[in-house]
């Protein structure tokens, strides 16, 4: 997929929520998330980057950041349609949040991944050197806790 053929926009529509399902069906910690959890979830998020193929008008990337807009900020849900990974949308999704003037005077952004996605991060300046600190997690989410 040509990444100039997919706009980046900072809302889902109602009626383009049934493709957000569908990328969150695919995803191991957000499968099972209904329509009414989302709907939610978004009206509460802080920033949503939504990728739009314009030719098919179809969600292929979405990811979304939960923000106080001065000391931390919290990137969620980096994901990219399967069949169109590799062609530069994560890119894409990742520069628009590290780019978003809103995060600009942030000081610290943050995320959770597994081992195999640093190297991914480290490109937009992610680390895992954090000093001494620890992730830790209180969730009734099973998916969240085990090993
Ligand atoms: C992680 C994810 C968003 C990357 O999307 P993508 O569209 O495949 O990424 P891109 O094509 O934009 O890749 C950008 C660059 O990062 C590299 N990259 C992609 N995935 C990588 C990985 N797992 N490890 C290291 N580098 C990676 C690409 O090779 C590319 O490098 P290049 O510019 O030298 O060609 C996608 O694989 C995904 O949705 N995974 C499943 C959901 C998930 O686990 N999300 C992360 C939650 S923390």
């Amino acid at each position: 997929m040509d990444p100039s053929d997919v706009d980046v926009r900072h809302a889902i529509e109602p009626d383009r929520l049934p493709q957000l399902l569908e990328l969150y069906a695919a995803e191991w910690w957000t499968e099972g998330r209904t329509v009414g959890d989302v709907s939610r979830m978004l009206a509460a998020s802080d920033l949503v980057v939504a990728l739009v193929h314009r030719p098919s008008d179809r969600l292929v990337g979405f990811a979304r950041v939960l923000s106080d807009d001065t000391y931390v900020a919290l990137v969620l849900d980096v994901i990219v349609a399967s069949s169109v990974r590799g062609a530069g949308l994560g890119a894409l999704l990742m520069d628009a949040i590290v780019r978003h003037p809103r995060l600009a005077a942030v000081q610290s952004l943050e995320l959770v991944c597994q081992p195999g996605l640093m190297p991914f991060y480290r490109r937009w300046g992610f680390t895992e050197q954090v000093g001494q600190s620890h992730l830790m997690r209180r969730t009734s989410d099973p998916r969240l806790i085990k090993g």
